[in-house]
């Protein structure tokens, strides 16, 4: 058996002689999942479905639950992550958990030399976000941090034409999004709607995807002035439901954006980019180029594709990338630095609200 050490992963290949042919076998990357609630489908069905990958293990406190899940899925099961951090064979964690979870099982996990996939946020606040980039680079195992939206065919195409330059500089952006989060959903989780368990509400659950696109489109920040209310659920949770910011960027350019969990439905998301030459326009689960006094469809996304459609229908080309990356000892595009500036957005605005001045970003 020869041991193949490509980095992050480590693969062991054994050749067999085989009607005298030489056959190589090549281990799976072995892989856990921790936290089987409302977005573990939109992960099991990827890792299923990926040839590369040897689902292990599935985790939660939940026994009843986890023990159904491993038994369709035909895995072993536990109700602590620590078992699996144990296990050799295990080379990726994907963590799943409530939001205050995430900085200790991830510290976890890289101290057991396993990468990992984290749902976002990060983490609930900024020092353990920078914790788990230093350890990270440390430990020379990456954190992968899930923000799925920027793999919509809509973000693709408005990247690339802003790349390009077809258009122009940026010179502006608004972003809205107006979803339902009512006293149902927060009543479904202990961990919802409080601000130690969650970390925030609106921003930093639901509009952190959107706040990610407006960094990953515009470039650097340098700072911003926002405002954060409770409106309608203030009997129901401690955390925002309303939320809005000036955005400053590094260019020059200037980002409005408004976000509320008030509306009575959960619309596309709207993210309207103004370039010296024209205008991106996502809306309605599609890019518009508006250009020439043109208005013109340029691609529309993927519905139906697992989860819910206005979460945005990518894990699977996220997750399947990450693994492509991590076969090859490649940086993965969203790492934790990547999640730790927009949780800098996220954090700026509940700052900026509290001290009501402008937020001055530092990552
Ligand atoms: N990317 C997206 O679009 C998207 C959408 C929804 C949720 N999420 C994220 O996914 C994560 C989970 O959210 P959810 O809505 O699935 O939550 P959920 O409450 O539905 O599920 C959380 C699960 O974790 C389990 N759990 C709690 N403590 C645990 C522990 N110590 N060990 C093991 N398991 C434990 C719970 O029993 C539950 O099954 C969050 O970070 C959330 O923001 C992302």
């Amino acid at each position: 058996m020869i041991i193949v050490n490509i980095n992050s992963i480590i693969i062991d290949v054994s050749y067999i002689t085989l009607k005298g042919r030489a056959k190589m076998e090549v281990r799976k990357i072995g892989v856990a999942i921790v936290g089987c609630g409302a977005i573990f489908q939109n992960h099991i069905t990827p890792i299923i479905d990926n040839k590369n990958v040897d689902l292990l293990y599935l985790v939660d406190i939940d026994e009843e639950k986890v023990k159904r899940l491993a038994n369709k899925y035909s895995c072993n099961y536990s109700v602590t992550i620590d078992d699996v951090l144990k296990d050799e064979r295990v080379d990726v964690v994907h963590i799943l958990t409530p939001h205050y979870l995430h900085y200790e099982m991830t510290k976890k996990t890289i101290m057991a030399s396993k990468n990992v996939v984290l749902e976002k946020p990060a983490t609930i606040n900024l020092e353990d976000a920078n914790k788990l980039m230093k350890l990270s680079k440390q430990k020379n195992k990456q954190i992968a941090v899930v923000f799925q939206n920027r793999y919509n065919p809509s973000s693709i195409e408005a990247k690339k034409i802003i790349e390009s330059n077809e258009l122009g500089k940026v010179k502006g952006m608004k972003a809205f999004i107006t979803w339902k989060r009512d006293e149902d959903y927060y009543n479904q989780a202990y961990w919802r709607g409080k601000w130690d368990t969650e970390g925030g509400g609106l921003l930093i659950n639901q509009a952190i995807h959107t706040l990610d696109l407006m960094r990953w489109f515009g470039g650097d920040i340098v700072s911003l002035k926002g405002h954060v209310d409770t409106r309608l659920l203030d009997s129901v949770i401690e955390v925002e439901d309303t939320a809005d910011a000036t955005i400053k960027y590094k260019n020059g350019a200037i980002g409005i954006f408004y976000g509320t969990n008030n509306y009575i439905d959960n619309s596309s998301i709207e993210i309207e980019i103004i370039c010296e030459k024209g205008k991106l326009i996502i809306r309605d689960y599609a890019l518009w180029q508006e250009s020439n006094n043109q208005i013109q469809k340029i691609i529309e996304d993927t519905k139906g594709l697992g989860g819910k459609d206005y979460w945005g229908s990518c894990h699977k080309i996220y997750i399947d990338k990450v693994y492509k990356k991590l076969c090859r000892s490649e940086t993965v595009d969203i790492n934790i630095e990547e999640g730790l500036k927009t949780l800098e957005l996220v954090q700026g605005i509940y700052s900026s609200s509290k001290e009501n001045k402008y937020y001055n970003m530092r990552y």
